[in-house]
């Protein structure tokens, strides 16, 4: 949310798949690059074809258009084009997904993957702070994600934490408890998708066999007031993506949005962008839609802020004095 004059709200980016950042334009240009054929015969062709049905229908042209990265050059500028705009947004920290996964299967070594997303972080560490998350893709193979974990060990200095993402319905938690144990043993936090298509069960499973400390999306968990009300006594983080959830027809339209629902259930929700590059926006206008297509207040929003900074793996002192700023916040004439 930026306004003429008016400094945006102060916020926490959690919930952002960096491959996701990736616009149409950028394909075009590391295709050429890297002399990889698109499919595609024009940045408006592609951009034409980013109307999904489903999360499935979203992840078969996130991988395919994943093809183009192949350099660590070309990860170090996927996270400095992203982290160039997070400034303006009122972004002040990021923990970032990315899918080792999808890359390494295409013969991208996992030094190139986490050292040119390491060099974009570090080109703008000035400006924002960013971690990254590591997360396996459920639709592979358990001993897939435990070879991943493997590859990533001379890196752990780098990232702070392990996801679970990709098509969730028949992949639950629980086939991945062995390499979540495994990366809760070497310092990593653990956090993972669950409740996005797939059922309340899952959020219960992400939380008993995996340890999560956020819930990623968790919309469904509002099918199983057990689990609901377990998740507002333990103040669980659920990260929020609102118009991901319209574009992948989890929610029937923005209006519809359970977000204020979680609110006043009492949830610790935040509202992040997952991939802003395909669902029409990043973090500020994920806090518009919020705002403009469901109501929130001023202060609802600056609640959301102030969440997103308690919920991230900052240490006590930086969250605190972030989310006190989020909580001074005050919208200037003109959108907020
Ligand atoms: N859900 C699951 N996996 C993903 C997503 C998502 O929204 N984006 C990228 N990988
Ligand atoms: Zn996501």
């Amino acid at each position: 949310m930026t306004t003429t004059g008016t400094p945006p709200l102060p916020k926490a980016e959690l919930h952002l798949h960096i491959e996701g950042t990736l616009e149409p334009e950028t394909v075009f240009a590391l295709a050429r690059r890297n002399d990889v054929a698109l499919p595609y015969a024009s940045v408006e062709d592609l951009r034409a074809r980013y109307e999904f049905t489903d999360l499935q229908s979203f992840l078969d042209i996130y991988y395919a258009n994943m093809a183009v990265l192949r350099t660590r050059e070309d990860f170090a500028e996927l996270a400095s084009a992203y982290l160039r705009r997070c400034p303006g947004q009122g972004v002040r920290h990021v923990e970032m997904f990315f899918d080792p996964q999808a890359h390494t299967a295409r013969g991208v070594p996992m030094a190139d993957v986490v050292g040119g997303l390491t060099d974009g972080i570090d080109a703008h560490a000035a400006d924002v702070s960013a971690g990254l998350i590591l997360c396996f893709l459920r639709d592979q193979p358990a001993a897939d994600a435990e070879a991943t974990l493997r590859a990533a060990e001379p890196y752990l200095d780098r990232i702070i934490g392990v996801g679970l993402d990709s098509a969730e319905v028949g992949h639950p938690p629980s086939k991945f408890t062995a390499v979540f144990d495994r990366a809760r043993a070497l310092g990593l936090k653990p956090v993972a998708h669950a409740g996005e298509e797939g059922p309340a069960s899952y959020v219960r499973e992400a939380l008993d066999e995996l340890g999560v400390l956020r819930v990623d999306h968790g919309i469904r968990s509002l099918e199983d007031d057990d689990l609901v009300a377990r998740l507002r006594r333990d103040r669980t983080p659920l990260t929020v993506c609102p118009l991901s959830n319209v574009r992948l027809g989890c929610v029937p339209g923005i209006g519809l949005h359970p977000l204020p629902e979680m609110l006043d259930a009492g949830l610790n929700v935040s509202v992040h962008s997952d991939d802003p590059a395909y669902f029409g926006g990043y973090a500020d206008t994920n806090y518009a839609a919020a705002r403009d297509g469901l109501g929130l207040t001023t202060d609802q929003l600056r609640t959301l802020a102030e969440n997103s900074f308690a919920a991230s793996f900052l240490d006590e002192a930086t969250k605190t004095m972030l989310a006190l700023r989020a909580r001074e916040w005050k919208p200037g004439p003109g959108p907020a």
